[in-house]
């Protein structure tokens, strides 16, 4: 459902627009970002392969894939709108995603138990019904009185399995960042940023001809791909090679003779083809609320724009580091004071599949956030170690499946490792070098990190063991932000809540049912962090109280804005 201007109008009330425009001039005030136009870190910033190149490659490869010709066709739709935009500017700040159940966890831990979620109820939902009913899925326009409680469990039954069937193809993205960045299963060259970056600027100057960068990157493509491909055949211990593999055996494509295999890897290409035309679409979308020249509408326009992709589950150090600097300065802004956070909940705490920006699969899966919070609490003294407890929320088995793994070996005394790898190559800030040093001081000891391979020759690596009992603080929770909240005794509402990268994949109307639950869950006067604008609606108890910025390199818009949004009444 696109936001259409008309609505900017009719919800002039919305406080995020004015908070935004605050932000905005304060930014410029600040000469910090100048503009609300950040990237969000969940995804990866490509400089534009321009279309030409992508449109002769879906050409050349559908003459010998009937497959793809489907995906020509979108492709030609998203791209061909593009073309002036991506080609014309030359650097297109691009999305480009990695990786993308039910039982809930409960009380095989040391944190709370809690209750199945329930699912947010007509009365619940009825207010913001009625305040965004310009936006609302057509279904759900004119609810007919009599029944509008039934049908309204109905839709959000149906809409919560339609919301986690999309982690399939959040998969599917991530499978691509692992056939262009990944060294564990090739030789071939890693097709990084800084490549891609180079292709794109190569191939502008080379018109409607394919050049020389173009070829070589395409080429390498299907090198790679061919090279997954003998990778899946024998996974061994690698674990991200098993995940593609079963991926790939779900969707019917098997390897067992030469013809599948050939199969498999002209799907690997198909999806390389179609991850391209997202890219295009989602450029598209970003220059056009550019074009407006409206900050907050650019923020806006950002703060959803994943909102019909697959989930992704990609997560970086980066989103990390934005909230330590927040807590950091809410801290000392008296907001937070020590020792006052004892109940946190992490909203989509993340499994690092394959890097979003340099493609690591050099270590085994990890989730950070985490334990990334945990240490910021504890360094700034806003928690105590033995009375810290992290819920964390997720509506992906495999995310909630690591975690209890992780919580049922803390219990059994084996603590948990977080490899941190840091590119030294990327102009990162001095402010990021320094919480990459100091991260886990707090939580567990430095232990020998994973090996580099030599593909990596920038890349630095320190590595953290969490001590078990903090470990088994965690609580994973099978939750859908969107439609599900825990009900919870006054005593056991959160006092912080944090949620980042993961509001931008819903549109308006789904992101303010999952603000409606996160206010259901905190106590009076709890703060939620986000990296997205949200709107502000008055049923909702949730104000924005102000905003951090923080930046992670030189690059231009490489940051993110870190909101934070207040409980207020009862
Ligand atoms: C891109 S990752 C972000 C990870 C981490 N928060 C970060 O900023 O690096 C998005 C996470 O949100 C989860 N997620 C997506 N939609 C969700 C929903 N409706 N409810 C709960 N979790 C969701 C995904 O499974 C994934 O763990």
């Amino acid at each position: 459902m696109a936001w259409k201007p008309r609505l900017g109008h009719a919800l002039r009330r919305v406080r995020v627009f004015k908070e935004a425009e605050k932000l905005s001039r304060r930014s410029r005030d600040d000469g910090q970002a100048g503009s609300l136009s950040y990237c969000s870190r969940c995804e990866h910033c490509l400089v534009g392969i321009p279309n030409t190149l992508v449109i002769s490659w879906i050409e050349r490869e559908s003459e010998r894939m009937p497959r793809l010709k489907p995906i020509r066709i979108a492709s030609w739709l998203n791209v061909g709108l593009t073309v002036g935009l991506t080609v014309g500017s030359g650097v297109v700040c691009m999305a480009f995603s990695a990786l993308g159940g039910h039982p809930s966890f409960g009380p095989a831990h040391d944190g709370p138990a809690y209750n199945s979620p329930a699912y947010i109820g007509y009365d619940q939902a009825r207010p913001i019904l009625d305040a965004l009913k310009q936006v609302l899925p057509p279904e759900l326009q004119s609810l007919p009185a009599q029944n509008a409680s039934a049908l309204w469990d109905q839709w959000v039954a149906a809409r919560d399995r339609q919301i986690r069937s999309r982690l399939e193809r959040g998969d599917e993205d991530s499978l691509v960042n692992f056939l262009l960045f990944g060294t564990s299963f090739t030789t071939q060259k890693r097709l990084t940023i800084e490549f891609l970056a180079e292709v794109g600027r190569k191939q502008a100057n080379a018109g409607s001809s394919v050049s020389p960068e173009g070829a070589d990157l395409m080429a390498t493509v299907r090198a790679r791909a061919d090279d997954l491909v003998r990778g899946m055949q024998a996974p061994g211990q690698n674990e991200r090679l098993t995940f593609v593999r079963r991926l790939l055996e779900r969707k019917g494509y098997t390897l067992t003779d030469q013809a599948s295999r050939n199969r498999a890897r002209d799907f690997l290409l198909a999806s390389f083809a179609r991850v391209l035309g997202d890219q295009a679409s989602y450029a598209e979308s970003l220059e056009n609320a550019r074009k407006t020249g409206d900050a907050s509408q650019e923020f806006a326009e950002r703060s959803r724009l994943y909102r019909e992709r697959g989930l992704s589950s990609d997560t970086s150090l980066f989103p990390d580091f934005a909230i330590a600097e927040t807590l950091a300065a809410m801290k000392s802004r008296g907001l937070l004071a020590p020792g006052s956070v004892r109940r946190v909940a992490i909203v989509g705490p993340g499994l690092d599949f394959t890097d979003k920006q340099d493609g690591y699969d050099f270590y085994p899966l990890q989730s950070v956030q985490p334990f990334a919070v945990m240490d910021s609490l504890l360094r700034l003294g806003l928690s105590s170690p033995q009375s810290l407890g992290v819920a964390t929320f997720d509506l992906s088995p495999r995310i909630n499946d690591h975690l209890a793994q992780a919580a049922a070996s803390a219990r059994r005394g084996i603590g948990y490792t977080v490899q941190l790898p840091f590119d030294t190559g990327r102009g990162l800030k001095q402010g990021l070098s320094d919480y990459w040093s100091g991260f886990g001081g707090h939580i567990g000891t430095p232990v020998q990190p994973a090996p580099v391979p030599p593909a990596f020759e920038q890349t630095r690596v320190r590595a953290i063991r969490v001590r078990p009992e903090l470990v088994t603080r965690l609580t994973p929770v099978d939750l859908n932000i969107v439609l599900q909240r825990l009900q919870l005794d006054p005593g056991d509402k959160f006092d912080l809540i944090i949620a980042t990268n993961i509001l931008v994949y819903y549109d308006t109307f789904e992101q303010s049912l999952a603000l409606a639950n996160v206010a259901s869950m905190l106590r009076p006067s709890g703060f939620l962090l986000s990296n997205n604008g949200l709107t502000e609606l008055p049923s909702i108890p949730m104000h924005s109280v102000d905003y951090q910025t923080v930046v992670y390199s030189d690059r231009p818009g490489d940051g993110d804005h870190i909101v934070w949004y207040q409980r207020t009444g009862q």
